[in-house]
């Protein structure tokens, strides 16, 4: 098979002309189409040609069988469990790198030297204040309102009171925005600005944890969960929120605009927002019919999962791309423990959370499916622990994925994608002469024209 390469920016990769033939059977006439092998998963099949040259449609909602691009920052293996970021799996990176490296190897595909991280970090934490805007949007919000969409209000106030051209400067400016939007709705008074002299995460929980004086006693245990959470959540593929950053970014919006969008997408409770919702359903097992046994309650909520009539989904559980183990929930499920020895905090609701996956492991209709606990479904507990309260989790998780949407963003710009502008595939009315009201009567529609009108070229 002849290869030769595709160059998009920084991103190459090896095209095979030809490899696939589709016949069109009514048409009679065979299609060539190339493959593109990646260094990593699976076979792409280059569908661009089906419009341009063969008048046709791909058709696959949701994008299910979709590659949108090529993009060089993450990898997932499904079926293994295998996350990787620049080629580094996430468990080597949560044991020993920290949250600012992550987001250099995001952005630059190669972990940093001491002075590019020292030079990083310094410039990150610099420009991680926000304009008089944002501080009085977010001192003026509704401490009752939904976090995640009070946070999409505060990053657009950012995107439209900045000029700062750094797109990654984000980073730190939504670190700033998420710990003063947890202060506000944790009833405190001060709005605190970003202290660069400080560790990331160290800063972000001084930021949103400090009381009105600034005064913040940094416990190094929390700093840690912190940086480990932030690192779990920084960049996962095409998930529905970077797709939209990227689409938005496609269209030449500034990196604010685009993170508003991502942060919208996030909130929604099939994505980011399971977090909560998983930490709603250990309290509804811990708190509705008690009279009933623990595991009585638990075989309800798994059979309410598994029930077609019922819209109920066991949340924390199942993942597009995962159909065996999530390596984020492996990571939090062993980190949960030492998290809350250290903090001594004793949470009956991880015990509930142990014995729902264990039901869930046993079920035929779990395991036939793939559906197996993905990131949300621990990492509640460790928030809860670093006193977040269940509504916040998202922003948390928005705090750290904000890297990916930056990184994504940023190749997609250097790659210079063309905008994002999906087909579809019409089922609705054909052409048909417009009716006046007078003459409808009862009906609201004409019948459709034998042939449609030709379109006046000239
Ligand atoms: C995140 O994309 C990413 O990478 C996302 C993310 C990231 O880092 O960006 O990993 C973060 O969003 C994690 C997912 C958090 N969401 C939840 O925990 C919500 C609960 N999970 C589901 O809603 C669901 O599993 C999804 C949304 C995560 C995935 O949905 P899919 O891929 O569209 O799968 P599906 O709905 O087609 O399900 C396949 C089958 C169906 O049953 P059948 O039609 O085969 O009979 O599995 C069933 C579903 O009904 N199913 C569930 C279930 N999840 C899927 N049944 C009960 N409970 C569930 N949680």
């Amino acid at each position: 098979m002849p290869e030769k390469n595709t160059q998009r920016g920084a991103n190459t990769v090896a095209r095979q002309p030809a490899r696939f033939k589709l016949i069109d059977t009514v048409r009679k006439e065979e299609i060539s189409l190339d493959g593109l092998q990646p260094t990593q998963g699976l076979t792409s099949i280059d569908v661009s040609p089906l419009r341009p040259t063969f008048q046709m449609n791909a058709f696959d909602p949701a994008y299910k069988s979709t590659s949108m691009g090529l993009s060089s920052k993450t990898f997932i293996d499904g079926e293994q469990g295998i996350l990787t970021h620049g080629g580094y799996r996430i468990e080597d990176l949560t044991d020993n790198s920290n949250f600012m490296e992550v987001t250099y190897l995001l952005r630059e595909g190669e972990l940093p030297t001491a002075t590019q991280l020292a030079d990083f970090k310094q410039d990150i934490g610099e420009n991680a204040n926000v304009p008089p805007e944002v501080r009085d949007y977010i001192k003026s919000s509704n401490p009752k309102a939904k976090p995640m969409a009070t946070l999409a209000a505060a990053v657009s106030t950012l995107a439209a009171n900045t000029n700062d051209e750094n797109p990654h400067h984000i980073i730190g400016q939504m670190s700033t925005i998420v710990a003063n939007l947890i202060r506000r709705q944790q009833g405190k008074e001060a709005f605190l600005p970003s202290n660069p002299d400080l560790d990331f995460a160290e800063n972000f929980l001084r930021m949103a944890f400090a009381d009105d004086n600034g005064h913040y006693d940094a416990n190094p245990a929390i700093v840690e969960a912190m940086d480990k959470l932030l690192i779990l959540h920084a960049d996962h593929e095409q998930n529905a929120s970077t797709t939209n950053v990227r689409n938005t970014r496609s269209a030449g919006s500034t990196m604010a605009e685009c993170i508003a969008a991502g942060v919208n997408t996030l909130s929604g409770p099939l994505h980011g927002g399971a977090n909560q919702a998983v930490l709603e359903q250990l309290e509804m097992l811990a708190t509705a019919d008690t009279f009933l046994p623990l595991e009585t309650r638990i075989e309800r909520i798994i059979a309410r999962a598994k029930d077609k009539d019922d819209d109920f989904r066991l949340m924390g559980f199942g993942h597009r791309v995962y159909k065996n183990r999530d390596p984020r929930a492996m990571v939090l499920k062993k980190f949960v423990d030492s998290v809350l020895a250290e903090l001594d905090v004793d949470d009956p609701r991880l015990e509930t959370a142990r014995r729902v996956e264990k039901a869930a492991a046993k079920d035929e209709y779990f395991t036939s499916r793939g559906l197996y606990p993905n990131v949300d479904f621990y990492s509640g507990i460790i928030m809860s622990a670093l006193e977040l309260e269940p509504r916040q989790f998202t922003m948390i998780f928005a705090a750290g994925r904000v890297a990916g949407w930056e990184a994504q963003a940023e190749e997609l710009n250097r790659d210079k994608m063309a905008i994002a502008r999906p087909r579809q595939t019409y089922v609705g009315p054909t052409e048909r002469p417009y009716i006046a009201i007078e003459q409808r009567g009862e009906h609201n529609g004409g019948p459709a024209l034998e042939e449609p009108k030709e379109l006046n070229q000239s």
